[in-house]
């Protein structure tokens, strides 16, 4: 495969991995995935921006060789992950008069993990430089989206910024620039929400730096290049704001069809008070969906049905998904159907604990919901009302 040039002898050398169909082993991939690697070629020394995951090495090595690379000085890491380090062993056996050039936190890792030798190492900080001749390579360490570890690599003279895991997405493509569609902006969400939106705080931080150095582009590490940086980072501007949208999250799983009745009611009736609702069934529902719901919802009503005293297991699961994937949501409430008693909410609460949720009152029905259980979901649907004007997200 030919490299594709972005700019001035700078290069996309990574490849598209279109049959992955999970990431992390957690969420469904909608459009595959690509690892992305950028070959800087100066007029002295040549590098090589992030590598690529392990299954991939052998054709990643095919491709340097197919385009005439017989050298490479410098191997830049921006992060520690093995999606973009794992060929760095291979790369070091092919070009062994190449250096590693990292921070010393994804050296550590990149040691301990990959077992490169400590002498392979350039270790740099924020604002070190090195130069390629008529290329300068600056590094910004940016802990924090995704690992410890992270960094970007700002290319100078093109203005151009590579930002690692951050602003990227899930995503195959044939052109290497970025159409700025609807389906990338879905894919790119649902990326934020698994692996950026745990760190919101520093995604803010970061997309407004990036906002300021006025970048001519952004070469992510997974997904397209954006020619037009506003895209994505409009995008991250809005997924980090710290409101939510007027939106009512219900992922629910219910055994006898009650817990679903009651999420049915409660979807109608706050649809009634034009707030929007997304309803999840948890066992037959994509987990990427669900956690690109989080990202705008400002309630979360979580309905379960009990087994073996205690909350299913599913429900289990979801919540505690929710907890580490840490959403912006204000408030939460529970509904539930039971047989013979047990501790639902408890149990679902304790995984939430961590986002400080305020906790409207529960509703668990013995069977079936009477019409006493009607008017308490009103109360429900009425308190979601009130906390979402309070907030003027009508
Ligand atoms: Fe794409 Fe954090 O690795």
């Amino acid at each position: 495969m030919k490299f594709k040039e972005i700019k001035n002898n700078i290069f996309y050398c990574g490849l598209n991995d279109c049959n992955r169909e999970f990431f992390d082993e957690l969420i469904p991939l909608e459009n595959g995935t690509s690892y992305n690697s950028y070959l800087v070629k100066g007029c002295e020394k040549i590098a090589l921006i992030d590598t690529m995951y392990p299954p991939k090495t052998e054709e990643y090595l095919k491709n340097l060789d197919e385009n005439g690379i017989t050298k490479i000085d410098y191997i830049i890491a921006n992060h520690g992950e093995q999606d973009h380090t794992g060929s760095i062993p291979a790369l070091l056996e092919k070009y062994p008069d190449s250096v590693v050039v990292t921070n010393q936190k994804c050296k550590d890792n990149i040691k301990e993990m990959l077992h490169v030798q400590d002498d392979k190492f350039l270790v740099v900080n924020s604002v070190d430089e090195i130069s390629l001749g008529d290329k300068t390579l600056k590094f910004i360490v940016a802990p924090g989206v995704h690992w410890p570890d992270t960094m970007f690599t700002y290319l100078v003279e093109d203005n151009l910024l590579c930002t690692c895991d951050f602003l990227g997405a899930h995503y195959t493509f044939e052109d290497i620039f970025a159409d700025n569609s609807k389906r990338l902006e879905n894919s790119a969400k649902r990326y934020f929400a698994e692996i950026m939106m745990p760190f919101r705080a520093m995604c803010k931080k970061y997309t407004q730096m990036i906002k300021d150095m006025s970048v001519d582009m952004i070469l992510p590490s997974h997904g397209p290049i954006y020619k037009n940086p506003d895209f994505i980072l409009d995008l991250y501007s809005d997924w980090t704001a710290d409101e939510g949208k007027n939106l009512v999250l219900l992922p629910y799983v219910s055994m006898y069809g009650s817990t679903e009745e009651m999420i049915d009611y409660l979807v109608e009736k706050l649809s009634q008070k034009n707030i929007e609702t997304k309803k999840f069934d948890i066992i037959r529902g994509d987990l990427g969906d669900y956690a690109r719901s989080l990202v705008d919802a400002t309630t979360l009503v979580i309905g379960s049905s009990m087994v073996l005293a205690g909350p299913h297991p599913a429900a289990f699961n979801i919540t505690y998904l929710t907890g580490v994937l840490r959403p912006k949501a204000k408030f939460a409430a529970f509904v539930g159907s039971y047989g013979w008693g047990g501790n639902l909410v408890g149990k679902l609460q304790e995984q939430l604990a961590g986002l400080k949720l305020e906790i409207i009152e529960p509703l668990l029905v013995k069977g079936k919901p009477n019409k006493e259980d009607y008017e308490k979901l009103d109360n429900i649907v009425n308190e979601i009302y009130e906390k979402h004007k309070l907030l003027n997200l009508f």
